[in-house]
């Protein structure tokens, strides 16, 4: 099969090249499962530089959520059997024609759902549940500033918070975004977080009250926390804009502000009770139509484009999950 594997690290992901190694077997607990879609996140490319937290021992394969059908399954599974369309993640990255996967690492894709639009569920829509719910304690009578909100996490932020009953402020990076949050999204009102004065303005539609919760996957909470309201919870999520920020404590005292961190690749490891609770809640909101995924267009097909997936997520052009299907043909 064919598959990116990363040797040693790389600068950029166009140096991403396309190897043939041998179709993995699955072992107990596993499943075989024939990649239809590749959701990509930024820290893909964080990862493959080795600037990312999590740093895997070469060689690699990347991407770690996908969509795909189950060919075949080990004995000792029970959950899943030959042909269940599944998403979820895979131990050895998922850019590539088949890998194996965990049965506790993967769910059966809802029915309203294609491969393409199930393909970026894993990560995203977890992070941004898990950031509002557990972490924020949002709830229905508040209102929720949301940074990139275009972006993979961010567009999941202000469906789920909408979903929630929150009244949603968007803050994208430039105005073609704008209808994808208010028209797709459902945002309430929608600025560009980068006018000088985009605090005001949050201040503005807040009537000088400031956002109860502030969902930040840029690396802006220090500004952000000139239009939070009192009581205020500030998400930490990711690092997009490249700077890991300090901040100054007075503004966290002043407002009675709680900053916030969400790891949710870490929960499996530190909370793990937890994550059923987040899931249901996501499945719920898809089943009653609240939640789809949005896909960014076109789709890059063949492994040898997925650079050009992770380009399009560098340059800030991208909205939604940009996908990417590793095989044009299939044959196994
Ligand atoms: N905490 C967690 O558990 C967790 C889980 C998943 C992801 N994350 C983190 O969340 C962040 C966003 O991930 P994502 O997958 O949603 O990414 P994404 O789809 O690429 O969205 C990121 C957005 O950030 C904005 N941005 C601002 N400055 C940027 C810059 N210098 N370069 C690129 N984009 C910039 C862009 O929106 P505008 O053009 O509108 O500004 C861009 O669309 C990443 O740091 C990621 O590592 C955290």
């Amino acid at each position: 099969m064919e598959a990116i594997v990363i040797e040693k690290l790389l600068s950029k992901p166009s140096e991403m090249t396309v190897t043939k190694i041998p179709i993995p077997t699955p072992g107990p607990g596993q499943v075989l499962v024939r990649i239809k879609a590749v959701g990509s996140n930024f820290f893909d490319i964080l990862l493959i530089q080795g600037k990312y937290q999590h740093k895997p021992p070469l060689p690699f394969i990347p991407g770690s959520e996908f969509s795909g059908e189950v060919i075949s399954a080990h004995s000792s599974v029970k959950k899943f059997k030959v042909g269940d369309r599944v998403f979820g993640s895979v131990p050895d990255g998922a850019y590539a024609e088949y890998a194996c996967a965990n049965e506790n690492m993967i769910f059966k894709i809802p029915s309203r759902l294609s491969f393409d639009e199930a393909a970026g569920i894993y990560v995203t829509y977890p992070t941004s549940y898990a950031a509002l719910v557990l972490r924020a304690s949002l709830k229905s009578s508040e209102t929720v500033l949301v940074l990139a909100a275009a972006g993979g996490v961010g567009f999941a932020a202000v469906q789920i918070a909408k979903a929630l009953g929150a009244k949603v402020i968007a803050a994208v990076g430039s105005e073609s975004k704008f209808d994808i949050c208010t028209r797709l999204g459902g945002a309430d009102h929608v600025i560009n977080y980068t006018d000088k004065d985009w605090t005001q303005q949050v201040l503005k539609l807040t009537n000088g009250r400031g956002a109860d919760v502030i969902y930040d996957p840029v690396g802006l909470i220090e500004t952000s926390l000139k239009c939070i309201a009192w009581n205020g919870r500030a998400l930490v999520v990711g690092f997009a804009g490249g700077n890991i920020e300090k901040i100054a404590s007075n503004r966290i005292l002043l407002k009675n502000v709680s900053v916030v961190g969400i790891h949710w690749g870490a929960y499996l490891r530190n909370e793990a009770e937890a994550i059923p609770k987040v899931w249901e809640g996501i499945f719920e909101l898809i089943e009653t139509d609240k939640l789809t995924p949005l896909i960014y267009q076109p789709t890059f097909t063949g492994l040898e484009n997925a650079y050009k997936a992770l380009d399009t997520i560098a340059s800030r052009k991208s909205y939604g999950k940009v996908v990417v299907k590793p095989s044009k043909t299939h044959k196994l």
